[in-house]
């Protein structure tokens, strides 16, 4: 794994040492996370249309981190900083209880056997987290090509009363003026349907602190063993 030196990317460390992400940005905007964010390709276009929000985007791999912070530059944007970092790590031990306006997870990885659906990030715990980390009428914005985790996840938000839906139905094919991902796009090519789901946090909810067990992908740094 090479050294990513992008002044954009923000190692852990220096989280760490900064204290906030309002600390590195400079300034108190309201923040966005955006989960797996590939490319950079999406982040990107929601951050170029709300210049008075900021954006943070994660991925755990190296190659995706690299492109998304050249992407950044390129962009000139000042309101996105990229970490390689584990998602719900980073919402537990980093940004905390009411932190995040808006949650993204664009076309997260399907895992589509049977035997394999525990590894997924949507499900019931990380509603659990994102309610915590996420302000009163905070958004969680998820889409998938995949019918099944599409539908699966549409039902867990919509029977979940502490959201209000976007919508009338569970989830939406039509993307609106929702920004079109790399995987996204693809899969439009390929004539497959996107499942969109739009979700806000409703207000007055009494939000416990989310215990976090270890999970797929879910590490903690060896001092926490
Ligand atoms: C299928 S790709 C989709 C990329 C992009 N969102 C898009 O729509 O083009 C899923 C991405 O999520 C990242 N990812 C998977 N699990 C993650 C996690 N727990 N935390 C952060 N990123 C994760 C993967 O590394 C991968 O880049």
């Amino acid at each position: 794994m090479t050294l990513i030196t992008s002044p954009v990317f923000i190692p852990e460390a220096h989280l760490k040492n900064t204290g906030s992400f309002a600390a590195l940005f400079g300034n108190d905007h309201p923040l966005s996370l955006e989960i797996g964010c590939g490319i950079g390709d999406f982040v990107v276009q929601i951050a170029a249309r709300h210049p008075e929000r900021n954006f943070i985007a994660i991925d755990i791999f190296n190659q995706g981190c690299r492109q998304t912070c050249s992407r950044i530059e390129r962009s000139g944007l000042t309101n996105i900083l990229m970490m390689r970092i584990e998602a719900r790590y980073l919402m537990h031990e980093y940004l905390g209880k009411n932190s995040l306006q808006a949650i993204y997870i664009n076309c997260p990885d399907p895992w589509p056997k049977k035997r394999q659906r525990k590894r997924r990030l949507l499900n019931h715990d990380f509603l659990d987290l994102s309610l915590y980390c996420l302000q009163d009428h905070g958004e969680l914005n998820f889409c998938t090509d995949f019918v099944d985790y599409g539908e699966s996840a549409a039902d867990l938000l919509h029977r979940d009363t502490r959201f209000e839906n976007f919508t009338t139905t569970p989830y939406s094919h039509d993307l609106g003026d929702y920004p079109v991902s790399k995987y996204m796009q693809r899969f439009l090519d390929l004539g497959q349907p996107i499942f969109l789901c739009r979700y806000r946090k409703k207000t007055g909810l009494k939000i416990e602190t989310p215990n976090l067990s270890k999970g797929f992908r879910l590490r903690w740094p060896k001092e926490k063993n």
